[in-house]
C-alpha cells in the first residue's frame, strides 16, 4: 500500500556525480526518506565530505562536498645509480626505471601503483655490471687484464691476448666487458705457414734452417755483384701465409757510348774515366745536348732499368777527330 504524501512533497532526482565515486542504490528518483551511500571507487579514498544522505521532503539532495582522491603508493622517486621517470606516485600511474651506464636493472623496468596503494612489483635496483673471468682462446695467452673487481671484470674493462709463436691473430686482440655482462667476441689464433722463399735470379735468400717457416719468420735477400735488389732486404711471413714481398735482382747497365761528359750523382764525370763499368739498376745519368740555334746546352736524363738504358735522342757523341767542334758539355747552359 503506497503512502500518500501532501502535494508539496517531492521526489529526489538522480544524485549528483562525484568523480571516482559510486552511489548505492543508483536510481533516477528517490522517495523522501530513502537513503543513499556514496563510496569511492577502488583505488580512491574519501578525503572530505559526507557519504550517507537521506532524500529530504523538499526533494533536493544536500550539497555534497565528498572528494575521492587517488590512493598514493610509497615514495619511489630515487634509484641509486639510475633514474626514475614518473608523473605521480598514485593510482593508477606507472613509473619507469633506467640504470646508469655500467649498471643493469636488477628487477622490473616499470611498476604500477595498484588499487590497494601498493606497487605492482618489488622496486628494482641498479647493480653493477660484472663479467666473469674471460676465457682464453686456444693457442693464446692473456697479455693484460684490466680489472676493477676481484676475480671478475666490470663494464668496459678490457682483456688483451697474444697468440703463441707461429700463430696469427684473427679478430680483435682486445675484448671488452659489455653491458650484457658478457665479453665481446674472442679473437682466434691460427697456425700460419709460409712457403720457402724462392732464390732470386742473380741473387740469394737466407732463412731459418727449419722444416717449415711460420708467421713472423723472416728471410733476407741479397744480389750478386753488379745486381741491385728491387724490394726490401728483409721480408716477413704474414698472417695469410704469404711473404711481405718477393724482391728480385736487377741488372746494371753498360753505357753504349765511348766518350762523353755526363752528370752522375750531381757531379760532372766522363764515361770513359768514371763509368766504364756502367751504372746500377735505378741510377740516372744526365747527358748534355746542344741547342744549335741558341748555342747553348741542356741536359736530358737516362735511367738504367734492369740492364736497359736509353740514350737521349738529342745526344750526339763528340767525335775526337772533329776537334774544331765543341762538346755540348762545354757549352753555356741554356
Ligand atoms: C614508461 O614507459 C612506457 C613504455 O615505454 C611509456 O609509455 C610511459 O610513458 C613511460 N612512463 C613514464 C612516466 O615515463
Ligand atoms: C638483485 O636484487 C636482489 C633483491 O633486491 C638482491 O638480493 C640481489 O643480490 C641482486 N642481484 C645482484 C646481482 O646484485
Ligand atoms: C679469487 O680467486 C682466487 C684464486 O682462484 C681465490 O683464492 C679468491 O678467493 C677469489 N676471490 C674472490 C673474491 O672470489
Ligand atoms: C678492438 O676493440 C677495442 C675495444 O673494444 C676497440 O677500441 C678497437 O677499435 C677494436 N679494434 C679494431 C681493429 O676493431
Ligand atoms: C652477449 O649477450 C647478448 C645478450 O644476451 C647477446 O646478444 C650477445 O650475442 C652476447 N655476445 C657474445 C659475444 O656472446
Amino acid at each position: 500500500m503506497k503512502i500518500l504524501f501532501p502535494y508539496f512533497v517531492s521526489a529526489c532526482p538522480r544524485p549528483p556525480e562525484i568523480p571516482f565515486s559510486i552511489v548505492v542504490p543508483l536510481k533516477f528518483s528517490y522517495e523522501p526518506g530513502e537513503t543513499i551511500v556514496y563510496s569511492c571507487k577502488p583505488g580512491y579514498v574519501a578525503q572530505t565530505g559526507m557519504r550517507r544522505f537521506t532524500c529530504p521532503l523538499t526533494g533536493f539532495w544536500p550539497i555534497n562536498s565528498l572528494k575521492c582522491k587517488p590512493r598514493v603508493c610509497p615514495f619511489a622517486g630515487i634509484l641509486q645509480n639510475g633514474a626514475v621517470s614518473y608523473t605521480a606516485f598514485q593510482y593508477p600511474n606507472s613509473i619507469n626505471f633506467t640504470c646508469n651506464k655500467g649498471f643493469y636493472l636488477n628487477g622490473t623496468d616499470s611498476v604500477k601503483c595498484m588499487e590497494d596503494g601498493k606497487w605492482s612489483h618489488p622496486l628494482p635496483n641498479c647493480s653493477p655490471i660484472i663479467c666473469p673471468p674471460p676465457s682464453i682462446p686456444n693457442f693464446a695467452t692473456l697479455k693484460l687484464l684490466k680489472s676493477s673487481v676481484e676475480n671478475s671484470s666490470s663494464y668496459q674493462d678490457t682483456a688483451v691476448f697474444d697468440c703463441l709463436p707461429h700463430y696469427a691473430m684473427f679478430g680483435n686482440d682486445t675484448i671488452r666487458c659489455t653491458e650484457h655482462g658478457n665479453w665481446t667476441e674472442l679473437p682466434e689464433c691460427r697456425e700460419v705457414k709460409c712457403p720457402f722463399p724462392t732464390r732470386p735470379d742473380n741473387g740469394f735468400v737466407n732463412y731459418p734452417a727449419n722444416h717449415a717457416l711460420f708467421y713472423k719468420d723472416k728471410a733476407i735477400y741479397g744480389c750478386h755483384e753488379t745486381y741491385v735488389l728491387d724490394g726490401p732486404e728483409e721480408v716477413e711471413c704474414g698472417k695469410f701465409g704469404t711473404w711481405s714481398a718477393s724482391p728480385t735482382c736487377k741488372a746494371s747497365c753498360k753505357i753504349p757510348v765511348k766518350k762523353a761528359t755526363v752528370l752522375y750523382k750531381g757531379q760532372k764525370v766522363t764515361i770513359q774515366d768514371n763509368l766504364k763499368n756502367g751504372i746500377l739498376h735505378g741510377e740516372v745519368i744526365s747527358f748534355f745536348c746542344k741547342n744549335k740555334e741558341r748555342k747553348c746546352s741542356y741536359t736530358e736524363d737516362a735511367q738504367c732499368l734492369d740492364g736497359n738504358i736509353e740514350i737521349p735522342k738529342c745526344f750526339k757523341e763528340h767525335s775526337s777527330w772533329a776537334f774544331w767542334k765543341s762538346d755540348a758539355a762545354s757549352k753555356q747552359p741554356c
